[in-house]
């Protein structure tokens, strides 16, 4: 499973690539907005430290405005990804934009048959929202599963990317049930090391090693 990093923040990236586990980058209005930084510039330096795809959201309310902003975007570097959310406009607007060979991940996928329409208009990744389905009592989890199954029947080469994960056990579970990718905001990567009986592990060696006679 591929991981990427959910965030716009540079520092993060830089913190997270330096783990060797990072291979993309996911951006969105909001988390962009968080940063205070100017939206093309900041795609620019991502793309510049971290050579997988980097996703970068179009804000439109036409097909055609979503196609001009895409193509705007994927001038700024050779590994943006257009984000697109799934709607007719983004739909029309996925199809033109693969078709020219640019990447396009459709997000804001709640449901199976979502995930199906985008893989029938090429899409290079559909992102399903875990964390936000569990939110309101629904199974983030069961609609990663369902797409798997779908494009597994089909054979479709769209990769599902996981998003809106919140805690560790999401990434465990999206690796069991066969998500593509999983986008992770920082403050999970950083958990995804840790075990109590670790630490207290590596503890319980350093204290041991310190009463080894020297040679
Ligand atoms: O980038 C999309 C997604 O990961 C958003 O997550 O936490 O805002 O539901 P969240």
């Amino acid at each position: 499973m591929k991981f990427f990093i959910d965030t716009a923040d540079v520092r993060e990236i830089k913190q997270a690539l330096a783990l060797g586990v990072l291979d993309g980058v996911t951006t969105n209005p909001s988390l962009i907005a968080k940063t205070g930084r100017p939206f093309h510039e900041t795609i620019q330096e991502i793309c510049s430290l971290v050579p997988g795809p980097v996703s970068a959201e179009a804000v439109a309310e036409s097909a055609d405005e979503f196609i001009k902003q895409g193509r705007e975007l994927a001038a700024l570097a050779d590994n943006v990804c257009v984000k697109l959310p799934i709607s007719e406009e983004g739909l029309a607007a996925c199809k033109t934009l693969t078709s020219e060979g640019i990447m396009v991940n459709m997000t804001l996928i709640f449901q199976p048959i979502q995930a199906l329409m985008c893989a029938k208009a090429g899409a290079t990744f559909v992102s399903p929202f875990i964390g936000r389905l569990d939110d309101i009592s629904a199974t983030g989890m069961r609609l990663i599963e369902e797409i798997r199954v779908i494009f597994d029947n089909y054979g479709y080469a769209t990769e599902i990317l996981a998003a809106s994960i919140r805690h560790p056990q999401h990434v465990v579970d999206c690796a069991l049930v066969g998500a593509d990718v999983a986008t992770i905001p920082y403050a999970v990567i950083s958990k995804l090391l840790s075990h109590p009986l670790t630490t207290s592990g590596i503890e319980k060696f350093n204290a041991d090693a310190k009463k080894i006679p020297s040679a």
